[in-house]
């Protein structure tokens, strides 16, 4: 057998691709890579500050939303921040 593999979804040196991993994490409640609203608010346009979101990440909300401490670095939840921040509705 090889040696025990990590069960980390991405090893330390790969390119962190937001746009994939917030498709692939936060898509099942935020619709459309965060334009529209699911099971979470539409995060396009929100009204909350930086502070406001990097905690909700990291905090997640008892009941509606897990907890990503742990899952990302403080530099990860910062370009997931800049995700949300840039996000535009789509052409067409
Ligand atoms: C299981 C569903 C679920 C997943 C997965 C999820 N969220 Fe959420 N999220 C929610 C719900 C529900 C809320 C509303 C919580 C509340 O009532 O304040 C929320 C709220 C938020 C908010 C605050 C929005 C606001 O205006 O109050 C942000 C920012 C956010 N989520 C980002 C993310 C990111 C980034 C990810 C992926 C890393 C993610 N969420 C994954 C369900 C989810």
């Amino acid at each position: 057998m090889a040696q025990a593999q990590s069960a980390a979804p991405a090893p330390e040196n790969a390119p962190f691709e937001v746009e994939q991993v917030f498709a692939g994490t936060c898509g099942f409640c935020h619709s459309d890579g965060g334009r529209a609203a699911g099971k979470g608010p539409q995060l396009m346009n929100s009204p909350r500050d930086d502070d406001f979101i990097r905690s909700r990440i990291k905090l997640g909300k008892q009941g509606a939303m897990p907890a990503f401490d742990g899952a990302f670095t403080d530099a990860q939840i910062d370009l997931i921040v800049k995700y949300i921040r840039a996000l535009k509705p789509r052409e067409g």
